[in-house]
């Protein structure tokens, strides 16, 4: 860190100070970290952001100051001054970078007294998460907590840099604003002066960074708040920060020649060292290998089709699948598969929407398995070889839809793996479909979102339309995801005819970006990534929760503020608004 400027707190960073030093007579200022009486000596450990340095307190040179240390506790605030000296030969600390020297303090101001804090800072011991939350001021003094939120800046200011150095300019857009369409439920807030109305929270920047590119900005960013009220999950927050981006009269190869390098340089941040390009893998291809459209490849396990094997199969389970134009495929597994452990993986099949898990298990080149007898030598012959099974091997099947059959197949792989993945795996997925079939709403649904800019023939199925988006992925968490956007109002209305959204609703939302595309819209595109994510995974936090200072607990709530709270009557009544359900129901 720089220096500090000298005032009556501190002239140096506790945590800088070195051997070098020796004989100065610095002060500094921080918290008390811990404290040990030894033999009448006094050592304190004084925290700041910048680490910790030991502090002596000796009776016969400091007799008043080591009086007032013996009532000093954890967290306290002090400043304190004294000779910088080396440490006795044997209590030189090689894991502490200022271990070679301590502060023999001549003085201190105690600044500030502290309650004993609910979970110990200075030790890593876990604590409850929802402890941690409620005190977070106190979690973000621990070093696990600062260390992250130092990555997060640099992230941040590695971003800003890269694009800056480009000609983006980084732009605002606003947070009162009407509903944006990424899928999710929106966050409303009243007005008070058009009652009966509504703001939405955004839930990304979409449409105002497509109207920026109406504007002839060329090329803007920015780090935005979006809110989207989401079911929890750890890779979720209802209120999370992306890095939104936009470019006009681009390609998809432009959006990924100016990715690569920025992902490049804010990943080396974690220690994480990527090849670029990077590599793109076609969306069929991850469905196909691994069931997912954001896998985690370092799992190994890759699933098998096995169609063609068993197309004229004796096993009715699976010539029946293939007969109704769908897939068999399969999942090969080592180590120890009792008959426990196969239950389990057929029950989490069925979770995910398997009729069921037929399973054999290679031995003396036939299989043990309840389906073998209606098997062919030849089918087992094929299948073994398809899957490179091999002794002691279990092979897990699914025969359905191909869309279930990746999604049960690709659910499994975690659960089957060998050992913990290691190292990183980062790719672009490209090539979607436009739409996927939305079974519950019977219509489609896009994969990105409607103003992704569509390819292939319009005039056929929409089912067969493909996508200009493209996705990031980094050890099976999507980080990242854009498009290259629809830039003409036919394409745009077609769009969401496909979607079922007629003319007068797609008026209605979203006239004001169907009326700008008529004035001129160059070709545009880009992307947002999740800083969160991007932060939890560069710093190995399984949970974005870590990589935001003050992040809501799985309920959505706030335990620090309390937040989301009851209002005044009064409030409501200016409003307009009459509250049916009683609070927290
Ligand atoms: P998308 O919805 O894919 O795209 O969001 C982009 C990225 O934002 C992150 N993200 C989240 N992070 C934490 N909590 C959440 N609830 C959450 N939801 C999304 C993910 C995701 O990849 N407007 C488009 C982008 C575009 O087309 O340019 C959009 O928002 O890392
Ligand atoms: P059944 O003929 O229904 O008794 O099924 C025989 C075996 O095939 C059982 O192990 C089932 O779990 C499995 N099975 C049933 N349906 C499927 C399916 N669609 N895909 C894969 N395995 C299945």
């Amino acid at each position: 860190m720089t220096p500090p400027r000298a005032n009556r707190y501190r002239d140096h960073w506790a945590g800088e100070l070195r051997a070098e030093q020796i004989g100065e007579q610095p002060r500094v200022a921080g918290w008390v970290h811990r404290r040990r009486d030894h033999g009448g000596l006094i050592f304190i450990d004084l925290r700041d952001r910048s680490g910790l340095l030991q502090l002596v307190f000796r009776p016969e040179e400091a007799a008043e100051a080591h009086a007032a240390a013996g009532r000093l506790r954890a967290e306290d605030v002090i400043s304190a001054t004294g000779e910088l000296v080396r440490r006795e030969e044997g209590t030189v600390n090689p894991n502490l970078p200022t271990g070679e020297v301590e502060l023999a303090v001549s003085g201190f101001d105690l600044l500030a007294d502290a309650e004993t804090p609910p979970f110990q800072i200075d030790e890593d011991e876990p604590v409850g998460e929802e402890l941690r939350l409620r005190y977070r001021y106190l979690d973000l003094r621990r070093e696990r907590m600062r260390d992250v939120m130092v990555l997060r800046h640099d992230v941040v200011k590695t971003i800003r840099d890269h694009l800056s150095e480009r000609d983006f300019l980084e732009i605002e857009t606003p947070i009162l604003t009407r509903s944006t369409p990424e899928g999710a439920r929106d966050f409303l807030v009243p007005s008070r002066l058009i009652r009966g109305s509504w703001y939405a929270l955004p839930q990304s920047p979409q449409l105002f960074k497509q109207l920026l590119m109406v504007g002839g900005i060329e090329r803007y960013f920015q780090i935005p708040r979006c809110f989207r009220d989401e079911d929890f999950r750890a890779d979720r927050q209802p209120e999370f920060t992306q890095l939104d981006l936009e470019m006009s009269f681009v390609d998809e190869d432009d959006v990924f020649d100016l990715i690569d390098p920025l992902l490049q340089r804010v990943l080396a941040l974690g220690g994480i060292e990527v090849e670029l390009p990077l590599e793109q893998v076609s969306y069929d291809e991850a469905i196909l290998r691994y069931g997912s459209d954001r896998p985690d490849r370092r799992l190994g396990v890759e699933i098998h089709d096995l169609t063609e094997v068993f197309r004229e199969s004796g096993f009715k389970v699976f010539r029946g699948a293939v007969d109704a134009g769908g897939v068999v495929r399969a999942l090969r597994a080592r180590g120890d598969f009792p008959r426990s452990r196969i239950d389990k993986l057929e029950e989490k099949a069925k979770s995910l929407g398997a009729k069921g898990l037929a399973w054999a298990v290679v031995e003396d080149g036939g299989w043990r398995s309840p389906i073998a007898k209606f098997l062919s030598d030849d089918e087992v012959a094929r299948a073994t070889a398809a899957v490179e099974a091999r002794e002691g091997d279990v092979i897990l099947f699914a025969a359905d839809r191909a869309d279930v059959a990746a999604k049960v197949l690709g659910g499994l792989r975690s659960d089957v793996a060998e050992g913990e993945p290691s190292g990183h795996d980062i790719f672009w997925v490209v090539d979607f479909p436009m739409f996927e079939w939305s079974e519950g709403e019977g219509r489609w649904d896009a994969l990105h979102h409607p103003f992704t800019s569509p390819s292939g023939d319009l005039d056929a199925d929409p089912g067969t339309w493909r996508s200009r988006g493209y996705d990031v992925v980094l050890d099976g968490w999507e980080l990242g995801g854009g498009s290259i956007r629809i830039n003409r109002p036919d394409v745009q209305q077609k769009v969401f005819s496909a979607l079922g959204i007629e003319p007068e609703e797609a008026e209605e939302r979203f006239g004001f970006l169907l009326e700008a595309l008529t004035y001129g819209a160059p070709p545009h595109g880009g992307i947002a990534f999740g800083i969160d994510r991007i932060v939890a995974l560069l710093a190995g936090r399984d949970s974005i929760r870590d990589a935001i200072a003050f992040p809501k607990a799985a309920s959505g709530a706030d335990p620090l503020t309390g937040a989301p709270s009851p209002v005044d009557e009064r409030q409501l009544r200016e409003l307009g608004i009459k509250v049916d359900a009683p609070p927290g129901s």
